[in-house]
């Protein structure tokens, strides 16, 4: 990051208070995913690394969803509403409050561009600590269908004219506007004030604040980014665009970062998925949020994995389920077909074909059969299974829980559980086992067939 930026204080506004129509959905744009993240977090993180100390955050009218939102990624953001959406500079004058303390940069930000990074801030703040008034981050529009034009004379900035407005000789373009925008602190306000309305939308456009800072005497600058980090999202197909991109740079940083990725195009990672070095992961691998992976770990084919933590040397898969609240640790091994949820493995502890393990403690080095099941629920209420290190567990077993198997010990095949095991005893609970000699010859005589 510039070393600029540090000594200057910063204000990050970000806007999400769009409604988003053309996603066609009952949830705020700016609440999609990205990489298991809503997009609004992606910004605010971005903003907070950029080194903002200071967030604003505008959101619609009683979107407290997008609030709560807000403040799970920057505890500490204040909250504004627009209340009527009369357009971006509407939208950041909602913020006011914060614009009128003191502070040296602003920064605005639109929730609905998630793929922006922190060094992109950093360099569009870099203009103002040389004493410009404004800049404005451009890009080359592969397609400039829908964005603020660029316009320049003799290289320098004069204004954004919006699509609706530009020209016949305009609309050919393609350096356009991103959306973000850097400006000083203490002339924010006096250029947002004088932004009027008279346009083809009749809407408070932020984007006008070029052609005001000219008319007083300011050169605005450009800094310009690479399409990759600024295209918007105002569609599903846009949202799958920018998920492609992001799924892109995340497999790239768990390479760089030491993991294999046998076929990188098909594994699925979330933005806070960690990955150790000399991870090997197969192909057809969903990494949902919340998961982290230690060194040396192998995660074989088509396995789904949420908020767990899988311990150093781990093997997963392939076929394995992996749900919220689970805890592997090192060395663990879980195979096909087992869905565990909410369990701690231990240590060397093995689950390797068809079983569930919900709600569980599973103490080190302990064994569980083939289709093992954690009767974990009672149609109520969830409860805890523990089984004790070095433990034994026979295939196709149920374990009715609450229900403890000791330290050492060691459950028949077929089992159904219901009492404790103590450490280093046998239990076996199944029907005995009846053979008479005989009878299937004599039943299929009695129909016939030999
Ligand atoms: C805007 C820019 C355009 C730029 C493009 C980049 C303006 C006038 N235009 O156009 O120059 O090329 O982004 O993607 O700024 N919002 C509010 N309240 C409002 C209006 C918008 O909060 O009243 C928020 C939206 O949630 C969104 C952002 O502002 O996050 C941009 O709004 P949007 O309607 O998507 O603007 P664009 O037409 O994409
Ligand atoms: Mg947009």
């Amino acid at each position: 990051m510039p070393e600029t930026n540090t000594s200057r204080s910063c204000l990050a506004i970000v806007l999400a208070a769009g409604e988003g129509t053309r996603m066609r959905s009952d949830k705020p744009k700016v609440m999609h995913e990205i990489a298991g993240r809503p997009m609004l977090g992606h910004v605010l993180t971005a903003v907070r690394a950029a080194g903002a100390q200071r967030i604003a955050v505008v959101v619609g009218p009683d979107r407290i969803d997008v609030a709560d939102c807000a403040r799970s990624f920057a505890p500490d953001c204040a909250v504004f509403e627009q209340r009527d959406r009369l357009g971006t500079a509407h939208a950041v004058l909602a913020a006011r409050a914060a614009l009128e303390e003191p502070v040296d940069d602003v920064i605005i930000a639109f929730a609905d561009t998630p793929l922006i990074d922190a060094d992109i801030f950093a360099r569009l703040r870099e203009p103002l600590a040389d004493g410009a008034a404004l800049a404005i981050l451009g890009f080359e529009a592969f397609d400039p269908t829908g964005y603020g034009r660029l316009i320049l004379a003799n290289g320098v900035l004069q204004a954004i004219r919006e699509e609706k407005d530009a020209s016949i000789e305009e609309k050919p373009i393609s350096l356009c506007n991103a959306g973000l925008m850097a400006l000083r602190g203490d002339m924010a306000l006096g250029l947002l004030d004088a932004i009027g309305n008279a346009n083809a939308k009749g809407e408070y456009y932020l984007t006008d604040a070029v052609a005001i800072a000219v008319d007083r005497g300011h050169s605005p600058q450009v800094v310009r980014a690479r399409e990759q980090f600024v295209q918007g999202v105002n569609d599903r197909a846009q949202l799958a665009a920018a998920e492609a991109v992001m799924q892109e740079r995340l497999r790239a940083q768990a390479m760089a970062g030491g993991a294999t990725l046998i076929d990188p195009a098909s594994v699925h990672l979330s933005a806070d998925t960690v990955i150790g070095r000399d991870v090997v992961i197969e192909p057809n691998v969903f990494f949902g949020p919340g998961v982290s992976v230690g060194d040396n770990a192998v995660i074989h084919a088509f396995s789904h994995i949420e908020g767990t933590q899988i311990g150093a040397g781990a093997q997963i898969g392939p076929f394995a389920r992996l749900r919220p609240g689970t805890r592997l640790a090192e060395k663990a091994k879980v195979g096909n077909f087992v869905e565990i949820k909410k369990a701690q493995v231990g240590p060397g502890a093995k689950v390797n074909h068809l079983s569930y393990i919900g709600d569980a403690q599973i103490g080190a080095r302990a064994n569980i059969g083939a289709g093992t099941i954690t009767c974990n629920y009672d149609g109520f209420d969830k409860h805890l299974t523990r089984i004790g290190e070095g433990a034994f567990i026979g295939s196709n077993s149920a374990l009715v829980a609450p229900v403890t198997i000791g330290d050492g010990a060691y459950v028949g095949s077929g089992s159904v559980v219901t009492q404790d095991v103590p450490d280093d005893a046998l239990a076996i609970a199944r029907g005995r086992q009846h053979t008479k000699e005989g009878w299937a010859r004599d039943f299929r005589a009695s129909r016939g067939r030999r």
